[in-house]
């Protein structure tokens, strides 16, 4: 069996990741700053928390910023970070206080040393807690991922600390950032946009899909249900059929 697959049908997804689009576009429809609506987008992350919570969830990926996302004006990337720094800071403590485990991945390197901080902080913070896994997707690009995968596989394989007949599926997810989080069983997107922009590229591999029109500020509790509910009328195949599954 796949790894992170379950063989049988279940209605409430075990991991829900989200791609939180639409900011920009929530802002500039109202004349506003785009960063107005990163700042309006912070508190539907705080209501998606509570809904995956209270769905029953338990691993709940926000993909906040991409690596192609620091492309961006260094006005906007300024502006988004400061934002991640303020997140961090005051909601740290009240995630701690709801049982919330935080991870992050992504590439942490091109963070300045003070967000460094603050990430490890949250993380080690909360490294016991049982109640949800937040995955923060920061600086996180899926092509990357497997690259540095792919590396880290050649260089223990060259070391032969690695025999090349040990390198299977299993393996390679093991060397990824997400070695200790199961594959998404269900990925949100908002705002319209129908694709995967390098969001957990090989973990997506049997993940159902539920693109939304909502723009990331507007989603609510209900949206997230709505979601859920949609996720629950799909037949997982796995590439088999109905009758031998
Ligand atoms: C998503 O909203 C947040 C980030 C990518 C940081 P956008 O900023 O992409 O919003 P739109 O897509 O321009 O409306
Ligand atoms: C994807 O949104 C990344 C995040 C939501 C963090 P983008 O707005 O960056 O994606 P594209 O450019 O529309 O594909
Ligand atoms: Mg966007």
């Amino acid at each position: 069996m796949m790894r992170g697959v379950s063989d049988h049908n279940v209605a409430t997804p075990v991991h829900v990741a989200i791609i939180m689009d639409g900011n920009g576009r929530w802002a500039t429809t109202r004349g506003l700053p785009r960063i107005m609506g990163h700042r309006k987008g912070a508190d539907s992350v705080r209501r998606a928390i509570q809904a995956a919570s209270d769905c029953g969830v338990s691993y709940l990926t926000l993909f906040a910023f991409s690596s192609e996302n620091w492309n961006r004006s260094k006005d906007e990337v300024g502006e988004i970070m400061r934002l991640l720094r303020y997140y961090l800071h005051s909601e740290t403590e009240e995630l701690h206080a709801k049982g919330v485990k935080i991870c992050v991945v992504g590439d942490r390197t091109k963070f300045d040393k003070e967000t460094v901080g603050l990430i490890e902080l949250a993380e080690n913070k909360t490294f016991d807690n049982k109640q949800l896994t937040l995955v923060l997707a920061l600086s996180y690009s899926g092509r990357q991922e497997i690259t540095w995968a792919v590396r880290a596989i050649a260089e223990d394989a060259v070391q032969g600390v690695l025999n090349l007949d040990e390198i299977n599926e299993d393996l390679v997810s093991n060397y990824l950032l997400t070695r200790d989080i199961p594959d998404p069983d269900l990925i949100i997107r908002t705002s319209g946009e129908q694709r995967i922009s390098n969001f957990l590229l090989w973990q997506s591999a049997y993940t159902e899909l539920v693109f939304v029109d909502q723009l990331w500020p507007d989603f609510q509790e209900k949206d997230f249900q709505a979601a859920i509910e949609e996720f629950g009328t799909r037949e997982r195949r796995y590439g088999r059929t109905v009758e031998n599954r």
